[in-house]
Parts: C-alpha cells; structure tokens; sequence
C-alpha cells in the first residue's frame, strides 16, 4: 500500500516538472490535436546502449488525453522479459498533454535480445489507444569479467609438495560478455619475484608450474597476479594465492633397518629367522611379506620371521640366500613401510666325507715295484659347503713309507719287503690308513683302512757260507761227521734250506737239514788226498708258488789229513854185511831199505845190548863204533853181531836185523874169510798185546747189538708216532727218517768194519803163532848171565851155544 502511495507521489511530482518544460517546446501542438487521445510524437525505433545502466530512460513521449488520470501500460512485450518498468507519466504543462517516460528496469544486454519490441497501451477515460515501439539495443564491448572470488580478494589454492610437473595449479576463470570476444591471459608477477619464470598460464586462464614445489627447501607461498585482456584491451586481473603444503605421510621407519641376518641349516621349523618391528606404537601393526616365500612365515602382529620348514641345505640348495620384503602397515595411521631382510642359510658340516673304496684289502707280491697303484680312492661330501675333502696317509712303523698318495691314488711307495721278522710277526699285512677329512671346522673324517698282505717271492738264492775246505783225518771213521756246511738264504723264512750232493756221492752224504758232511766210506790219504765235493742248498716254501725253488750250489774241497797208521815198511828186514873190525865209523855199513807210506821220517834205534855198543844208527845208516877188541887171550869180541834195529816212525816200530859179521883186524895178517854157513834170517816182530775176542763172541755181540739197536729204533719209532701231534709232520718225520737211514747206513758200516777187522785179525793169525814161537825159541837159546870182566857190561849167554847178548 505504501508503494503505491509513494509511485503515485512520484508521479504527480513528475507531471508538475514536465507540465512545465515541454510548454515552451510544443506551443503550437495542442489546438490540433485537442479533440484527439492518443501518442504525440510516439518514436516508432529508438536505440539503446547495452551499456545504459538500469533505471535509465529509454524514450520520453507524450500523450494527449482529456482525461486527466490517463495511463500508459505497456500492452505487451516481445520478448516478454520485463526489460522495461512500468511507464511513468506526468502531465505537462500543457493541458492535455502528459509526459510518457519509458525506463529501463535492468540492463539490456546484447548479446541477449537486440530488439525489444514494446506495445503501449494509452488507457483514458474515452478508450483506450495502443501503439508499438522497438528499442535496438546497441552493442558496447564489455570489459572481461574475471571470476569475483580470483578478482578480489584471490583466490587461495593449496598444492601438496612434490606432486609432479608440469602441474595445472589453477584455471583462472574470466568470461567476456561480448560475443565472439576473446580473451588473453597474461601473468602479470609472481611473488617472490624470483620464481617468475616457474609459472606460465595458457589460453584458457591455465596457471602451470614447470617446478616442483618443495616445502621444505623452496617457497611455501606464491602469489601469481593474472590479467586477462579482451580483444579491445578491456581487462580484468586477479590474483591467485599458492600455498605449498608439506605432502609427507612419513612411510614407516624399522627399528631394525635392512637386516643380514644368517641362520644354520637344519634348524628345525619354527626356527626364529629375525624379528621386524617399525618405528611405531600403533597397536594395529601388522606385518606381512610383500611376497610368498614358502620356507618362512612372519607373525602377523610381532613381526618375527621363521622358517616354515627344516631348512636343509643339501636337499634344496636355493635356500642359501632368500631377501624377504616385509611390509608393515597400520590402517588407524594409514602408514606403511617395507623392510628387507636379507636370509643367509649357512652350511652346518653334518655329513663327515664318503669314500669309495671304504677300505683296501689287497693282496700283492712282495716284488710289486714302486709307484704301482693300488687303487684309487674317491671321496664325496654331500654338505653344501666344507665338502672339499682332503686325504691324508697314516702309516705305522711297519709300513711307514711304504705308501703314497698321489692324486688320490694310491701307491706303493716302497718296497713291500716280505723278507724280514718284523713283518712276519705281522702276518705279512701293512698296515695303513687313510684319513678322508671334509673342509669343515672341526672337519668330519673319514678313515679308510689299507691291508696289505704280500705274498712271499722266491728272490734270493741260498748262499754258501762255507766252509769250503774240510780237512778230514784220513782214519776217521765211517759213518761220521766230517765238517758241517752251512748256507743262508735271505727269503723269509730265512735258510729254509735243504742240501743235497747232486747225483750223490761215493764217499760223502749230507744232512739235508743240519748241513752236516758224513763219511760213508774209509779215506786214505796215501790213495787220495783230495775231493772236490759239489753241494747245492735249495730252498723251499719261499713263494706262493711252492715249485719256485732256488739253488745254492758250490764246490768244495775236502783234504784227507794223513795220519800215521801205517807202520814202517822195511824191505828187506834182514840185513847181512861183514866188516873190519878196524871199520870207520863214519863209513857206513848198510843203509835200511825203509819206507813209511804216511811219509813219516823214520828213525831208526838199535835195541839189543851187545850191539849197542859196537854200532850207531844214523838215520837209517848203520855204522860202527869202532869198538871192537880183538885181543887174543883177553877180551875177544865176537865176530858176528846180530843188530836188532827198530825203525820207527813216530808211532809204529818195524824191526830189522842186521847180521854183521866181523873180520877181526889187529894185525897186516891178510884177513881170513872164515865161512860162516848163514842163519836164516830171524824175522822179530814185536806185536803190541790187544784183546783177541773169540769168532764165537764176536758173532755173538754183533746178533746182540743189532737185536738192542733194532730195539731202541722200535722204541724211538713208537715216541715219534706218539709225539707226531707237535711235531711239524712232514719235515720231522723226513729228517727222523734220514737219520734212521743214516744210523742204519752206520751201523751196517760198522757192522762193516768188525767183519773185516776180524777177518785181519784171522789172517795175520797164522804168521803170528809161528813168529811167537820163534821169540820163545831165542830167548830159551840163553841160559846164563855173566859179566865181561873188561868192560863190566852185563850179558846174556847160552852155555851151550855160547851164543851171547849185550844187555
Ligand atoms: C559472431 O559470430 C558469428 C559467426 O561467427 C556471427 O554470425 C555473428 O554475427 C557475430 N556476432 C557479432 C556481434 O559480431
Ligand atoms: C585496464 O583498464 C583500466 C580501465 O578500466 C585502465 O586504466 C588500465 O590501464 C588497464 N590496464 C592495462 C594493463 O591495460
Ligand atoms: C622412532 O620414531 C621416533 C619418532 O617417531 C624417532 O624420534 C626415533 O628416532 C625413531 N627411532 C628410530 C630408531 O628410527
Ligand atoms: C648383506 O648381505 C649382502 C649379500 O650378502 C651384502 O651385499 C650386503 O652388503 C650386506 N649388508 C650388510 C649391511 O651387511
Ligand atoms: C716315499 O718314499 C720316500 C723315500 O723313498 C720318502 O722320502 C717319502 O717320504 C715317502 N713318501 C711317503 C708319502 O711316505
């Protein structure tokens, strides 16, 4: 009601000011149209800037009514946007005639509607007039419009740091109403002036940073100022406010950062690996691998990593090295970090080397040169490291060197000597060992034995030792020792020997055993003086081929010692010579034809006592004493002189007798020869007494002594069967069997000699009793003693003969 009241005030207050200003304008115009309602000088067109601002006129008219209260409205309107307010109208000074103002209620705007077309309508009280006008709206550039909140103040935006360029920071907005206009944008200044060159603003009002915006080192703020031009050069500015915000959700940290961490193989499942935790006390922290790493597992809130499984090297050998990614996330602080831990799986020496072959049973000749392989030894470690294995020999005392190594072969190193007592004790093995040790610390070892036996080879020939010259007295006996050989042979089991005379021998049989030289016959020294005797030793049981067999042999010599056994021999025994009695007694009378078949020298005495006073022996010479007194009446020698002599060689005596007779010579009276009719030669055997058993006894003894040895041979045959358990069966019974052969041999030799000694003894029988008597006869031929009254000496005569001897 109020505004009605005031529109009306207004009113009337517009019609008193044009009642009296278009007086004095239009004077002449009302007396023509008095009878007339309607328009005076209504324009058919009138133009408008689209600039003209609200409220401002767009057309003043009149109007001529009689009414007093006339009223313009606007009948229509095309378009109908109500562009235009209610028309004013105010009488003018002149009566009947009002003043129309036509104004604008908004701003018109070209680009919008260009033609406004307005019908009025005069509404009086005679009726109503109606009359159409247009309005041309005419185009004015308008200034660009920059976006009010960019324009002023500014406008604020807020980058995070970092994000990547080039980066739209803001898209100025600045419209242009004019159409068909464009605009230019351009940056005016950047606070701080220094990064004017980071910022650059495209066609389309764009603000790009080509910099990344860093909170921490560069500016936190810019101010970016932007004008915007249209095509006339109209503008608009703004300002755009950048603030950097510190983009930084800090990624979780690990208390534990990269870890190394190593565990030994064979732990077990469950084993702990290492432990993650991150650098915060959100009670949501959970952790989890980035990804599968099927032999470990990680507690899902402690962030303690085990194995899955037993982690065994040697069965799956990638598990040497895992590097895990762990991942460790709290959603209440939306933080999340990735750790690394690096797994090492270490080796643990668990499995000690094994070799091929695991041991070394051999069997080889004692010859086996040196460097021959015995085999080679081949060893593995199945760990996945320490496996390196080394070899090493051990010897012992026995077989120390005897071995080697040499690129895993082993070989002999020395001879493998069967030959010696050491060894034997050993039962022919060396004995070795290999030790097979892995790389580990403490190292796991192995031991491969070696045993070696040898098997003996016959190397060695037996060797004489000798002796090899045997002085043998020729009158030893049958059956007996004469020298004992020996001979060595250096194969184990040392001189394993056995002599023998190859192809035998008359004379000599030997021990195969002791070595030892019998005489199986007499020697003479006087038929042979000297044997070459051929032995051999041949060893036995010195290989493993029992008919590899060596012999020894040598040659030596046996010297027959002579001994005096033989008497003198004298040829004849029975000498005759007649002398002088004046005869020198450096000429000699007769020599004794005397031999010794030992060689002996021979001397030669004279027993009997008359004769030792008239004759000398010198050597085998006889000579006289020149003592012989032939003094008629008084001492008156006898003219024959029986010279008993005896010859000996040291041991035996032969006698001989001398018949010398003597040819008395004191006077030049020419000697007569007085014919003695001469004695048989008396042949004087002096026989050593000895014990002459009987035929009948010495039969009897030897029956006795072959039964008592038959006895004691059944007697030693019954110990040996009985004994023959301890005894080395073969060797001794064959060397009980070769001395019984031997005994026997002797015994049969024995027997021998009895029968030939008895059958001497027979045959010197008959000489004997006939010389014996003839002793017996000469020594009845003397029947007294006197004593010769010159010399003193005592004799022996026979009172019938007159037959006397010297004592
Ligand atoms: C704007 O451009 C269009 C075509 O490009 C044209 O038809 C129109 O008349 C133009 N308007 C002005 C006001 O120049
Ligand atoms: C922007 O327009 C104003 C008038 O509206 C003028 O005074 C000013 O110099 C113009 N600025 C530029 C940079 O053209
Ligand atoms: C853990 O984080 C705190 C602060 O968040 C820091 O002071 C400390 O140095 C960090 N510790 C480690 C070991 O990173
Ligand atoms: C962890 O182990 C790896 C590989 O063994 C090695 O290259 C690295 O230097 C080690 N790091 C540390 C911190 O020991
Ligand atoms: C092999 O024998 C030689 C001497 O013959 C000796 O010096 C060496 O130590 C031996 N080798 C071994 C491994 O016993």
């Amino acid at each position: 009601m109020s505004l009605s009241l005031l529109h009306l005030l207004s009113l009337a207050l517009l019609q008193l000011c044009f009642h009296t200003a278009p007086q004095s304008t239009t004077p002449a115009g009302p007396k023509t149209t008095t009878l007339t309602t309607g328009f005076i000088d209504f324009p058919t067109t009138v133009e408008v800037l689209e600039s003209a601002r609200p409220r401002s006129l767009v057309v003043e008219f009149r109007v001529q009514s009689a009414d007093p209260l006339p009223v313009v409205e606007i009948a229509s309107l095309t378009p109908d946007i109500g562009a235009f307010e209610t028309p004013i109208i105010n009488p003018a000074n002149t009566y009947n005639i009002f003043v129309v103002q036509i104004v604008l209620k908004d701003s018109l705007d070209y680009e919008a509607v260009r033609l406004h077309s307005v019908r009025l309508a005069l509404v009086t009280a005679a009726g109503r007039v109606e009359q159409t006008f247009h309005v041309q709206v005419i185009d004015v550039n308008e200034p660009p419009q920059c976006q009010p909140l960019f324009q002023l103040p500014g406008a604020e935006v807020q980058v995070p740091e970092g994000l990547p360029v080039p980066l739209l920071v803001y898209n100025a907005v600045a419209l242009d109403p004019d159409e068909n206009d464009t605009l230019s944008f351009s940056i005016t200044q950047v606070q701080p002036d220094a990064s004017k060159g980071q910022f650059t603003i495209d066609g389309s009002g764009g603000i790009i940073s080509n910099q990344h915006f860093d909170y921490q080192n560069g500016p936190r703020e810019f101010v970016v100022s932007v004008l915007v031009r249209d095509r006339q050069g109209a503008n608009c500015s703004g300002t755009v406010r950048i603030s950097v915000l510190r983009v930084f959700i800090p990624p979780l940290e690990f208390l534990l950062s990269p870890q190394n961490v190593s565990i030994f193989e064979n732990g077990g499942a469950g084993d702990v690996v290492a432990s993650v935790r991150a650098n915060s006390t959100a009670s949501d922290m959970r952790y989890t691998f980035v990804n599968s790493y099927p032999p470990y597992k990680i507690g899902r809130e402690d962030g303690i990593i085990r194995t899955a499984f037993n982690l065994d090297l040697e069965s799956n050998q990638a598990l040497e090295h895992s590097v895990l990614l762990v991942r460790a996330f709290s959603v209440s602080e939306g933080r999340h970090g990735t750790a690394t831990v690096t797994v090492t799986v270490l080796d643990v020496n668990e499995h000690a080397p094994f070799c091929v072959p695991p041991i070394f049973v051999l069997t080889v000749p004692e010859t086996t040169e040196i460097g021959k392989s015995l085999g080679t030894v081949r060893c593995g470690d199945i760990d996945v490291s320490n496996h390196k294995v080394s070899l090493t020999l051990l010897d012992n005392d026995a077989s120390l060197y005897k071995f080697r190594l040499q690129d895993d072969q082993l070989q002999v190193n020395g001879t493998l000597d069967y030959d010696n007592a050491g060894i034997a004790t050993g039962g022919f093995q060396y004995e070795a060992t290999i030790l097979a040790s892995d790389s580990g610390t403490p190292p796991l070892t192995v031991i491969i034995p070696i045993l070696v036996t040898v098997t003996p080879v016959n190397e060695f020939d037996p060797q004489f030792l000798g002796p090899f010259e045997i002085v043998v007295p020729e009158n030893t006996r049958r059956g007996s020792v004469v020298g004992t050989v020996s001979a060595v042979d250096a194969d184990w089991r040392f001189d394993s020997l056995r002599y023998s005379i190859p192809g035998g021998d008359a004379l000599f049989s030997i021990d195969p055993v002791g070595g030892q030289l019998y005489l199986k016959e007499s020697l003479d020294f006087e038929a042979k003086q000297m044997y070459r005797l051929g032995l051999q030793a041949v060893d036995f049981d010195q290989d493993v081929d029992p008919s590899v067999q060596r012999t020894g042999a040598v040659e030596i010599t046996i010297r027959v010692q002579n001994v005096n056994d033989n008497p003198p021999v004298c040829d004849p025994v029975s000498y005759e010579s007649t002398i002088f009695s004046t005869r020198s007694a450096t000429l000699p009378i007769l020599s004794l034809s005397c031999t010794d078949a030992d060689g002996d020298v021979l001397s030669a005495t004279i027993t009997n006592g008359a004769a030792v006073d008239r004759f000398q022996m010198n050597r085998l010479t006889l000579s006289s004493r020149n003592a012989f007194s032939y003094v008629p009446g008084a001492v008156y020698d006898h003219t024959m002189f029986e010279v008993t002599i005896a010859v000996s060689d040291g041991k035996y005596i032969t006698d001989v007798v001398a018949y010398i007779y003597v040819v008395p010579w004191t006077t030049t009276v020419p000697t007569t020869t007085t014919t003695t009719t001469p004695r048989p030669p008396q042949v004087v055997t002096v026989v050593e007494e000895f014990w002459e058993p009987d035929l009948w006894f010495v039969v009897v003894m030897t029956v006795a002594g072959a039964l008592f040895l038959l006895c004691l041979s059944l007697l030693i045959w019954w110990i040996l069967i009985w004994t023959s358990i301890c005894v080395a069966p073969e060797q001794g019974m064959s060397e009980n069997l070769l001395k019984n052969d031997l005994n026997n041999e002797h015994l049969d030799k024995l027997g021998n000699q009895d029968v030939a000694i008895e059958n001497y003894q027979l045959s010197v029988d008959g000489a004997l009793s006939q010389s014996e008597e003839s002793v017996q006869k000469s020594l009845m031929r003397f029947d007294g003693k006197a004593a010769d009254p010159v010399s003193g000496r005592s004799y022996l005569f026979n009172s019938n003969t007159g037959e006397r001897r010297w004592l």
